[in-house]
């Protein structure tokens, strides 16, 4: 390995023990606090939450459902010197069953216009100030800043290559440039200059219905898996029926860029990055002042991107910074058996990504970002989820959550594991510090599951506790030190809940996973996000309560309320060190 380019400290907290119940537990030492729950009050109009009585118009006034990732930007202190921060929140999904009173006993007919309405204004994110008050991080719920972006209600703008393509023309929009919403925002990202990346995941669950005979779109949607008719949408929404709207689906699968200071501020869906099922959208700036955003698509078999910016980043020079992620280079990830990994620049007109294969534009290459990507040989990887670079070092580490139908045919040199349940992350190391390098090297840092049972085919290092492995690795932070965190979604697949570990990436405690926080039953655990002092870490636990067979009459836990009446709420839980200081020690 190429000499550590960073001092980076050793974990010091006790950690807790693996385990599953109906609530959460963090290292000893530390609170967790829930900072806000799903419908809570983002306005000072906003209607009280009767959640037995839910509607879409109070929904979109209150924070909504499945808290993913959370961004961090840091504001001025107030006049009486409290410290303050935008918390920028994605609602990836609802879990509907378990969510509104009488749905899981009748689904799907039980589903009405006005639940689907109520489903696509708990999706998207919102952006909420915080302020620290005698100690404790919360909510300002009459702040200027505060925002709801929904599924439906909020207008965007497509910009970069694919702007105004045919092949994003709807009736609603013939221009193919104004889109109604964002959905299955799973993780993203904050970007050097302030702004909010809302990653569109699985948007392929939200359309319905069958395409006309031969239509031209037909092979596209397939390799996206259109439609999947996971929710009813299409039912009472044209635009969600791809036999009246075939093209609606290709307005989704980008990476949206909101000012989360403006609230007026109309987002952009950043087509140059690429349409897929985004999981995340991190980003850093490169020693040459060029950004570089890096982005996983989760699917098994599917890749790892990344985009360089064409122009520099500017501190503070709005009229520059505001449109970098129109122009660039985006890439696809080739892993090779000898360590190196290829960065694929996926441009119309060279290549395979010509007439020839169907492609007559740069619109088009990025539109089937995927088809691009299969015919310049990426390496179909085990679902790529959070890709996150570590500016300290010049590393950058990919989940591999599992991909449990790899056969031993497929397995390779980065996914070595046939039927890989539990996961994998792979650390990409830039030659020295150069994020936009074409040509990069990768090795496996860990391989997930239980180390005590053989045939699982774990690597952890030996130090690592019974309470330190990990399984299906999903989101991941680098804390203000330099430290990765990991949090998972699946753990429960190993027989203990999902949550929060710290993993050591240097020296020779390199593989050693560390138990932090734990999730209640059924929740999986997003977000991890630290203020920049590394003092306040925030946590989003998704879907808890959602078991096999959870309704909303008996759900898997009523967390963190256990109010009779009161189903779960996803929450964002921010932790504190007692006494202060920096998590993790
Ligand atoms: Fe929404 Fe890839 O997890
Ligand atoms: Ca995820
Ligand atoms: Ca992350
Ligand atoms: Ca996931």
């Amino acid at each position: 390995r190429e000499a550590v380019s960073a001092d980076i400290p050793a974990f010091r907290f006790d950690e807790i023990a693996r385990g599953m119940d109906e609530t959460h537990h963090v290292a000893e030492g530390y609170r967790a606090d829930v900072l806000i729950r799903w419908g809570d009050p983002l306005f000072a109009d906003s209607p009280v939450f009767d959640p037995a009585n839910q509607t879409a118009e109070a929904q979109r006034r209150q924070f909504g459902y499945n808290n993913d990732f959370i961004g961090y930007v840091p504001l001025e202190a107030d006049s009486e010197g409290r410290e303050r921060a935008l918390l920028c929140v994605n609602h990836e999904y609802t879990s509907t069953n378990i969510m509104l009173p009488g749905v899981a006993a009748g689904y799907p007919a039980s589903m009405t216009r006005e639940l689907c309405e109520i489903e696509m204004a708990a999706h998207g994110g919102s952006v909420v100030e915080i302020r620290k008050e005698d100690g404790v991080w919360k909510p300002v719920t009459d702040s200027y800043y505060n925002r709801r972006i929904t599924a439906d209600t909020t207008k965007m703008r497509v910009s970069g290559p694919a702007a105004g393509s045919p092949r994003l023309q709807t009736t609603e929009d013939p221009t193919g440039v104004v889109v109604s919403g964002t959905m299955n925002n799973c993780a993203g990202g904050i970007t050097p200059w302030g702004t909010y990346l809302m990653a569109e995941e699985n948007f392929n669950g939200n359309f319905l219905g069958e395409l006309p005979e031969n239509h031209p779109e037909a092979e596209n949607h397939k390799r996206y898996g259109v439609p999947s008719g996971w929710y009813q949408w299409g039912r009472f929404f044209d635009r969600y029926d791809v036999s009246k709207e075939p093209n609606e689906p290709n307005r989704f699968g980008w990476i949206v860029e909101v000012d989360p200071t403006d609230p007026n501020h109309v987002p952009r869906k950043r087509t140059a990055l690429g349409r897929f099922k985004h999981e995340g959208a991190e980003s850093v700036v490169a020693p040459d002042g060029r950004v570089v955003v890096y982005s996983g698509d989760d699917q098994r078999f599917d890749y790892v991107y990344k985009f360089v910016t064409k122009g520099k980043f500017e501190p503070g020079n709005w009229t520059v910074n505001g449109d970098l992620l129109d122009e660039g280079t985006l890439y696809v990830a080739r892993f090779d058996a000898d360590g190196t990994v290829a960065w694929l620049p996926l441009v119309y007109g060279t290549g395979p990504l010509t007439e020839e294969n169907g492609f007559a534009s740069q619109a088009d290459v990025l539109i089937e970002t995927r088809r691009a990507g299969d015919l310049l040989g990426a390496t179909p990887m085990d679902r790529p989820e959070d890709v996150e670079p570590n500016a300290k070092t010049g590393r950058v580490y990919v989940m591999l959550t599992n991909n449990d139908r790899r056969t031993e045919a497929q397995v390779d040199a980065a996914n070595p594991r046939a039927s890989n349940r539990f996961g994998h992350i792979i650390e990409i190391i830039e030659p020295e510090g150069d994020f936009t390098s074409e040509t990069s090297r990768w090795e496996i840092l860990v391989r997930c599951g239980d180390p005590s049972i053989a045939p699982v085919g774990a690597l952890w290092n030996p130090l690592t506790t019974d309470n330190g492995w990990f399984a299906s690795p999903d989101n991941c932070a680098i804390d203000p030190q330099g430290r990765l965190w990991v949090s998972t979604d699946g753990n429960e697949d190993s027989g203990a809940a999902d949550g929060l570990w710290a993993l050591e990436t240097e020296g020779e405690r390199r593989g050693t996973g560390r138990h932090f926080f734990r999730c209640p039953v059924g929740a999986e655990m997003c977000g991890p996000r630290f203020n920049e002092t590394g003092e306040a870490l925030f946590l989003a636990v998704q879907h808890p309560g959602d078991t096999d067979g959870a309704t909303y009459e008996a759900p898997g836990t009523r967390w963190p309320d256990f109010q009779p009446a009161m189903p779960p709420r996803p929450s964002v839980v921010v932790v504190t060190k007692q006494g202060g200081g920096p998590i993790g020690g």
